[in-house]
């Protein structure tokens, strides 16, 4: 990404009157920041991300691609490819009018149970770093401006609010702090502060990281931004050297920025600082953009992305690929066969393409003539909140006859003329306040969802209702359900997308059809929200023994199980690293029937596999996007490799992991106990065996490496090997140099893509600072260095001594 420091300089902001600077210190709207056009200083767009292009809206017509998540991106360890994704992005902002986006996360998975796991790189510092600087390069190769996030230590979600972690100065700079900086160092444009506290300061107020260290020890001319709602004080924040207060309207800086600086309590320099670097990011990023990837070029940029993180763990009697022809009866069996996990659910949550194919009508569309496949679930695909499959109640005109009609009214009661109707065909509708803009929905004091749904079989159907407020449910009319709730905007994310809903029993006949209605009504409040569905009766025994049956008749069984995408969110962290229960229960039923499946999981994290022994194979797929199914096809037929390595590690035992539950004390407080030794490193030095070691993973090519070599270069090392690609298949491989002493870390890594048969000399470039701890300063200790090139963390193939560097 081009250096901000080439930017043409501001010009002075001296002009501007202290009321008008002091302006600029807040946003105007929900996603928009105020301009001076006098000045030259324009308003900036900003939206959120990563994984597209979202507004903080939850809303199915908002279409936009939809990438990898950042783990499944991590598992590529493809530097090049991440780049490319980051650019798709760019150009769907540039498709809506977006200047800056609040994007990469580059936050760590200390726990498996951190609920926005999904969204993170990797749990290493370095490989996040990399992929982080990477996605912020190709975002901002596209005149869009990355705003990484979130500036530091929001490694969980339990009181992300108001937490506070404890952590070493040397676990923070060598470890959360460090792919910041590399993304700083490249140039990205902004930096968004988290929620929490570190070492008993608010993120947004910390002088020390973002006064010290960010804006003066690493000279980084860029913009920071308070996470959505996150500022806490007008002094804190102005003294501690935040620039810009997100959303607007002002709560704590604008005017009040401009009085402080007047009665004398904050520098007028600090004023100037936060006016200059906002009026640097907005000419920086408001000029003309280049024109977005053509559609068919970003699909298959989706799908090489998503295949290139699947990571295959175990593959016994080269089950897979499936050879297209071979298998003469293929069972395809899980509940993320039709109910894909695409994508995590954050506020960023993207609205995917209705067309998106799921990964059982791509295996039929591969496998289709040459195979029979046989289709069961299961277990019920929707564990938590179901659909609600419906037909508009009214028709308003709009065209669309599937979904509920939703009218809006100004008033508690819901009486009286509807302000404003739509039909929604979703199950989870959400609204900020001030976000939409035309008035009528900001604020509206009630609102009616009515649909007519049909009974496809007898008996018990259950009805799903929750809200942030109020809310009712009556079906032909009759009340069957009523409850009140007050929930924290803050709580909203995690209650909503855990599916927290009631639920009531009502028998239908098949064939019979019910008017359903929700009556939701609410105080002023930041977000609101509300959601609901219907499950059709079935029992779970008997859905289980149709998938036995399916898999007994089979000559391979693909079986895919996994999350939705409310099991992972913000503001909230799992409980457990277990799969479902029945998901469990199902492939000990189906492995048992038999033993020639491959089981595919649509999971965003690290999780516990203990179960895998009983399968010929296992793939993870993370949340892949929108192009999960087309490559998973062709990654199961042998069209493509599956590219991807463990970004994560997975413990053979939840207890091994060097972190686990995130709950912070009575006090609040998170310590980090286990300091520099993130994931693998902890391991490394307790001398356990991870199940899964991080850098893990193979796909269908195989390959040999010889002559290994290190050479000292200008900055650093290059640390070269051969790799030959021995077998008949076009493949890749990923060379990773750890650090084994002193201490063990990750040093770089290189992907090199070979033909059949092809050989190349591979270079891995070692940076000098990779050698270097945190001790009041980067130093590097006189003690002995060994790297080692290896398959993974606890894989190594060759070990090369570093000589001593003269001072
Ligand atoms: C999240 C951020 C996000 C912001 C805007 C916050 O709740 O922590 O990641 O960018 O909302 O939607």
């Amino acid at each position: 990404m081009p250096p901000e420091q080439t930017q043409a300089a501001p010009s002075p902001s001296a002009p501007l009157t202290v009321s008008q600077k002091a302006q600029l210190t807040a946003g105007a709207t929900m996603w928009t920041t105020r301009a001076v056009p006098e000045a030259g200083i324009p308003s900036l767009t900003l939206a959120d991300g990563p994984m597209g292009i979202a507004s903080g809206r939850v809303d199915e017509r908002d279409v936009s691609l939809l990438t990898p998540s950042g783990v499944a991106l991590g598992a590529t360890w493809d530097v090049d490819l991440v780049r490319r994704i980051g650019a798709l992005v760019g150009g769907e902002a540039t498709r809506r009018g977006v200047d800056m986006v609040l994007a990469p996360n580059v936050n760590l998975p200390r726990s498996p149970l951190a609920g926005r796991a999904f969204e993170l790189f990797s749990e290493d510092p370095f490989l996040t770093g990399a992929l982080g600087t990477a996605w912020a390069s190709g975002l901002q190769s596209m005149g869009v401006g990355a705003v990484v996030k979130h500036l530091v230590c929001n490694d969980s979600e339990t009181q992300r609010n108001s937490m506070n972690v404890v952590v070493s100065e040397a676990a923070l700079r060598e470890v959360y702090l460090l792919p910041f900086e590399m993304a700083a160092a490249a140039g990205c444009g902004g930096l968004l502060t988290a929620y929490n506290r570190v070492n008993g300061q608010w993120c947004s107020e910390h002088g020390h990281i973002l006064q010290t260290t960010v804006k003066q020890a690493w000279a980084w001319p860029g913009l920071t931004i308070s996470d959505w709602f996150g500022t806490q004080s007008t002094l804190g924040s102005a003294q501690g050297g935040l620039d810009l207060e997100m959303p607007g309207p002002a709560r704590f800086l604008g005017e009040k920025f401009g009085d402080a600086v007047d009665r004398g309590e904050v520098d007028a320099g600090r004023l100037d600082d936060a006016v200059d670097r906002l009026a640097r990011a907005a000419r920086r990023f408001s000029g003309d953009k280049p024109a977005p990837l053509p559609d068919d070029a970003a699909q298959a940029l989706l799908e090489d992305a998503a295949a290139a993180g699947f990571t295959l763990l175990r593959n016994e009697g080269d089950l897979l690929p499936l050879v297209p022809g071979r298998e003469r009866v293929i069972a395809v069996i899980g509940p993320n066969a039709t109910a894909p996990c695409f994508q995590g659910g954050t506020f960023a949550k993207i609205a995917v393409r209705a067309d998106a194919p799921t990964p059982l009508e791509a295996l039929c569309a591969r496998f289709g003539g040459v195979a029979e496949i046989l289709y069961e679930p299961g277990v019920d695909p929707q564990p938590r909140l179901p659909a609600m499959p419906a037909r508009p109640a009214r028709d308003i005109g709009d065209g669309c006859a599937a979904g509920m009609t939703l009218d809006y009214f100004d008033n508690p009661e819901l009486t009286g003329a509807p302000v404003g109707s739509e039909t929604r065909n979703t199950n989870v509708l959400t609204w900020f306040v001030g976000m939409h803009e035309n008035g009528v929905w900001t604020r509206p004091a009630g609102i009616r969802a009515s649909g007519r749904v049909r009974a496809e079989v007898s008996g018990p159907h259950q009805f799903h209702v929750g809200a942030t407020g109020s809310v009712r449910l009556l079906i032909d009319g009759i009340e069957v359900f009523a409850r009140q709730r007050t929930l924290a905007p803050g709580d909203i994310m995690g209650v909503l997308k855990a599916g927290d809903a009631d639920w009531i029993a009502h028998d239908l006949q098949a064939g019979q059809e019910v008017l359903v209605t929700v009556e939701f009504t609410y105080q002023v409040a930041r977000a609101h929200g509300v959601w609901y569905g219907v499950r059709a009766p079935d029992d779970p025994d008997a859905m289980r023994r149709r998938a036995v049956a399916a898999a007994a008749k089979a000559d391979a069984v693909l079986l895919i199980v996994g999350e939705t995408a409310d099991s992972g969110v913000e503001s909230r962290d799992r409980t457990t690293t277990a799969l479902d229960p029945a998901q469990i229960a199902l492939i000990e039923a189906v492995t048992a029937a038999n033993p020639r499946t491959a089981i595919i999981a649509n999971v965003g994290h690290a999780f516990d596999t203990r179960w895998e022994v009983q399968a010929a194979a296992l793939m993870i797929c993370w949340y892949p996007g929108e192009a999960f199914a087309p490559a998973l096809a062709a990654v199961l037929a042998g069209d493509r490799e599956p590219g991807g390595r463990m970004p994560v590690t997975i413990a053979a035992r939840d207890a091994d992991y060097p972190a686990f539950d995130l709950t912070p004390d009575a006090q609040g407080d998170l310590v980090y106990d286990e300091g520099t030794e993130i994931g693998y490193r902890s391991f490394a030095a307790r001398g356990l065996a991870p199940r899964h070691a991080l850098g893990a993973g193979f796909g269908y090519a195989r390959f040999d490496w010889s002559d290994p070599a290190v050479t000292r270069v200008d900055g650093g090392y290059e640390v070269a090997v051969t790799v030959q690609n021995t077998s008949a298949r076009h493949g890749s491989d990923l060379v990773q140099v750890y650090l084994t002493a002193p201490r063990f870390a990750l040093a770089g890594f290189a992907r090199v893509e070979l033909a059949a048969g092809e050989r190349r000399r591979v270079v891995v470039a070692v940076a000098d600072r990779r050698l270097m701890v945190w001790r009041d300063g980067w130093v590097r200790s006189d003690a002995p260095h060994t790297l080692a090139l290896s398959r993974s963390a606890v894989d190594p193939v060759f070990t090369l001594e570093l000589e001593p560097v003269s001072p």
